[in-house]
C-alpha cells in the first residue's frame, strides 16, 4: 500500500516553480523476526530526495543537486534490506545508546559497574550487539509549512544490550525547502544512563560509488581533538590541532595529510577521531562545526549542532568487501562520516562532558546538515 501526503506548488504557465513536498511510504521487507520494514521517501519543493527505512533509521539515499542541477545520491549504503541484516558498517544508521566507543565495554555509574558487549576489539561501539542501528522504529511521516519528516520511537527495555533504565527514544528526521536535513534526538530515562545518540551516514559528495573522498576539502570549527590509544580510546587530553594534521582551521582536503607519518594517523588509521568543537552562544543553538567542500561537483554540507564533539571517521575500514547500491564497490575511503556526539569514553572520563541521563531530565540534541553548491 502507499500512502502519500502531497503539498501545494505555484502554478506557471507552463510548469511548477517548485515540486510538491512529500512523503510516501512502501514496503522494505521483512527482518529475520517476521517484522515488516518500511521504507520512506521524502521530497522537497526542490526536488531534493531522501529515502529512509524505519529499521535502525536507516538513511538509504540523498539525492541532491550539483552545481549544474545534476541530482547524485550522495550517501553510501545497499539496495535490499537483506544487505543490511547481513552486515554493515553502520551505513546511514541511528546510533544508541551510545555512538563511538566504552573502553573495555564497562563502566561505573552511582558505585554500580555496568558490563557490556565487547564488539569492537576489546572495547564496546556503537550501542552493542544489537544497538539502536538494528531495531525497528516506530515511524510517523509530518508534513510541515516548509519542511517534510519522520518521527522515529523506540523503547528500550532496562538491561537492553546491558545498559540500566528504560530509555524512551525519539528521532525526528526533517527536510526543508531550505536544503537543510535536521536531526533531532531526545530521551527520558527511569534510571541513570549513559545516552549518546547519533547519525552514521557516510558520504561521498561526488555521488555515490563516484570513487574516493580524498579531495573533498574540509573544514573543522575546533581548535582541540581528543587523541587516542591504539584501540581509538581516548587518552583523556583535549590536543591542540596547531601543528597537526588535525588542524582543519582552513579548508583542507582530506587526502593531503592522511597518510603523514603521525601516530594518531597511524591509528585512525587514517581520520577516526572526535574534535572538540569551538563553542560560543547559548548551548541550545546549533553551531558550526564543518563544512565540506567537493571541487569537482561543486556540492557543499555543512554542519550545525549543539553537540560539544565531531567524530570525523574517513571511511579507513571500507576494504572493497562490501558491494553496495548498484554492486558499487566500497573500497578504502570512499566514503567518510561526521558523527556529533560527546566525546567518546565518557561515561570512563570524569572530566569530558557528561554522558549521564538521570529520571526526571530529558535529553535534547539537535544536528543540521545543510546542502547547497559553490561554484
Ligand atoms: C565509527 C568508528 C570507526 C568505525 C566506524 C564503523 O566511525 O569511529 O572506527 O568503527 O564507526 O565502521
Amino acid at each position: 500500500m502507499r500512502s502519500r501526503l502531497s503539498g501545494w506548488c505555484v502554478l506557471l504557465a507552463w510548469t511548477t516553480a517548485c515540486e510538491a513536498a512529500s512523503v510516501a511510504r512502501e514496503p522494505f521487507g521483512t527482518t529475520s523476526r517476521g517484522e515488516a520494514v518500511s521504507v520512506y521517501t521524502l521530497k522537497n519543493a526542490h526536488g531534493v530526495e531522501l529515502r529512509v527505512t524505519n529499521y535502525g533509521g536507516i538513511i538509504l539515499s540523498l539525492k541532491v543537486p550539483d552545481r549544474n542541477g545534476r541530482f547524485d545520491d550522495v550517501v553510501l549504503g545497499y539496495d535490499s534490506l537483506a544487505d543490511y541484516l547481513r552486515s554493515s558498517p553502520y551505513f546511514g544508521a541511528i546510533i544508541g545508546r551510545y555512538g563511538n566507543r566504552i573502553a573495555q565495554g564497562r563502566f561505573t555509574l552511582d558505585g554500580k559497574t555496568y558490563t557490556l558487549a565487547k564488539n569492537n576489539g576489546s572495547n564496546h561501539l556503537h550501542g552493542g550487539l544489537k544497538g539502536f542501528d538494528k531495531v525497528v522504529w516506530d515511524a510517523a511521516p509530518f508534513k510541515g509549512a516548509d519542511s517534510v519528516g519522520l518521527v522515529f520511537r523506540y523503547t528500550s527495555p532496562g538491561g537492553e544490550e546491558g545498559y540500566p533504565g528504560t530509555l524512551q527514544t525519539t528521532v525526528t528526521y526533517t527536510l526543508t525547502s531550505r536544503g537543510e536535513l535536521i536531526f533531532d534526538y531526545s530521551a527520558t530515562t527511569d534510571r541513570a544512563t549513559p545516552v549518546n545518540l547519533t547519525q552514521h551516514s557516510y558520504f561521498n559528495l561526488a555521488g555515490d560509488g563516484k570513487g574516493d573522498i580524498l579531495g573533498h576539502v574540509v573544514t573543522l570549527n575546533a581548535d582541540r581533538f581528543t587523541p587516542v590509544d591504539s584501540t581509538l580510546i581516548p587518552t583523556g587530553e583535549l590536543k591542540s590541532v596547531a601543528g597537526t594534521p588535525f588542524d582543519f582551521h582552513k579548508p583542507t582536503p582530506i587526502g593531503a595529510r592522511i597518510d603523514q607519518d603521525d601516530v594518531q594517523l597511524r591509528y585512525g588509521p587514517g581520520y577516526d577521531h572526535n574534535f572538540v568543537l569551538n563553542k560560543s552562544g547559548d548551548a541550545r543553538d546549533p553551531t558550526f562545526a564543518a563544512r565540506v567542500y567537493e571541487p569537482g561537483s561543486g556540492r557543499v554540507m555543512e554542519i550545525y549542532t549543539t553537540e560539544p564533539g565531531l567524530q570525523f571517521y574517513s571511511g579507513n575500514f571500507l576494504d572493497g568487501t562490501l558491494h553496495g547500491k548498484k554492486g558499487v564497490i566500497y573500497r578504502r575511503r570512499s566514503g567518510f562520516a561526521m558523527e556529533t556526539q560527546h566525546y567518546p569514553d565518557s561515561p570512563n572520563k570524569p572530566t569530558f562532558p557528561s554522558t549521564t541521563l538521570r529520571p526526571g531530565e530529558s535529553y535534547h540534541s539537535r544536528t543540521i546538515y545543510k546542502f547547497g553548491v559553490q561554484s
